[in-house]
């Protein structure tokens, strides 16, 4: 029953969900292990990696969270990226050189594949979802099985810089955004294990993040973008991106100034941040944190350090929201970039599948049938 933490949507009862990890060895992959070993919902049985890691024992391999590695886990075989083997439903923390094709014959063989990867997020048939911003957008997958004549199914979450940004023009959509000018200081965790050199990073700003700020510009656009006769017409704000990496462990900073076609207050901002929420909220998901923006009035916070883990990384955290003298309003923003930014939010789009009953339907029913999309 939607909305029960316990159970989702009256599936299965008393017993979870089986789901397989692509790239269940790398930094997003380890998230993944840590957050489902809690999942009410959701059983990992099943891993895989690349041949350097195919056959070996996950518990075998190195293990970089301070979270113990949950035991079960320990034991489970690192499998090859084979299509076909698996559970149904599989979430994806691949690189993006192999992201491409590999989630495409997955979702072909009948698994429902919800992924992190960037490569298929701006496909037209691909839902890129933020379920408190855009749940309607899954409807998308209708033309996977028309046009593509997949078995299953893809859903993508937004690039770590992306999630925050949009969550934020989400809130403040009935102002009507039209322009915005970002600055990013992402951590070096976004770049994955080993990321950035060493001698790079320490003490230091790197200020180009290659293929980031027309992620930031384009995925955004998408998701505040409206589904109409079975295709995404992307938002008409204009957005100007620059993408710096600074050494941070997790979590991706944003200074963000917003043109608004509509007059507005302080007051009314700070109100339609707080007061934001969503379906995520509504059906009490077990990934929902209660309220998706967490308002500081502190002049010195959000800070990383402080702020990135409170709600288990799934809140975007908003302070310092003051005029701007160019574009009207300006604030900064943070989020977590292993969580909100790809684990947590892949958990939360799968969360959401399974309330809208697609896992079934996609071997036995007819997708367009699912008319609550
Ligand atoms: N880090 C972030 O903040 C973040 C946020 C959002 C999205 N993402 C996206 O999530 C994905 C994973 O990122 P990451 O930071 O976890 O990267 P990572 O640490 O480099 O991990 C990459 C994973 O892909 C596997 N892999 C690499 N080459 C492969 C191949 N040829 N065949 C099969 N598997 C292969 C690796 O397996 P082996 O260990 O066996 O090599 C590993 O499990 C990327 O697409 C990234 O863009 C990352």
């Amino acid at each position: 029953m939607p909305g029960d933490r316990d159970q989702p949507a009256g599936r299965r009862l008393g017993a979870k969900i089986e789901v397989g990890l692509l790239g269940a060895t790398g930094a997003v992959g380890q998230h993944f292990v840590r957050l489902l070993a809690e999942h009410p919902w959701f059983r990992l049985t099943w891993l895989a990696a690349s041949e350097r890691s195919a056959g070996r024992r996950y518990g075998d391999l190195p293990w970089r969270l301070a979270a113990p590695l949950p035991e079960d886990i320990t034991k489970l075989p690192v499998e090859s990226l084979r299509a076909g083997n698996g559970p149904e439903l599989v979430f994806s923390a691949l690189d993006a050189a192999v992201a491409g094709e590999c989630e495409a014959e997955f979702a072909a063989r009948g698994h429902w594949v919800v992924s992190n990867a960037r490569n298929h997020r701006m496909d037209p048939c691909v839902p890129l979802v933020i379920p408190e911003v855009n749940p309607d957008h899954l409807g998308l997958v209708h033309r996977q099985r028309a046009e593509r004549g997949w078995r299953g199914g893809l859903i993508t979450n937004p690039n770590c810089a992306t999630v925050g940004l949009a969550m934020v023009l989400g809130a403040l959509r009935w102002f009507a955004p039209r322009r915005v000018t970002v600055t990013t200081l992402q951590a070096l965790s976004g770049a994955g294990y080993p990321g950035v050199a060493s001698l790079d990073a320490a003490a230091n700003v790197i200020p180009n993040i290659e293929g980031e700020e027309e992620k930031l510009e384009t995925e955004t656009q998408k998701i505040l973008g409206t589904l109409e006769a079975g295709a995404v017409h992307g938002h008409a704000v204009r957005i100007s991106a620059q993408t710096t990496r600074v050494p941070v462990l997790d979590g991706h900073t944003e200074a963000v100034s917003v043109e608004l076609e509509e007059h507005t207050t302080r007051e009314d901002l700070l109100a339609a941040f707080a007061g934001f929420s969503g379906t995520p909220q509504a059906l009490a998901l077990p990934s929902a944190p209660p309220h998706p923006i967490v308002v500081h009035e502190r002049p010195d916070r959000p800070q990383p350090r402080l702020d990135v883990d409170s709600y288990g990384g799934m809140a975007v955290h908003v302070g310092r929201l003051r005029a701007c003298p160019v574009l009207g309003w300006k604030f900064v923003l943070l989020s977590h970039n292993m969580v909100r930014g790809a684990a947590g939010a892949a958990l939360l789009n799968a969360e959401l599948v399974v309330t809208r009953g697609l896992l079934e339907s996609a071997y036995e029913g007819d997708l367009a049938a699912s008319s609550h999309l």
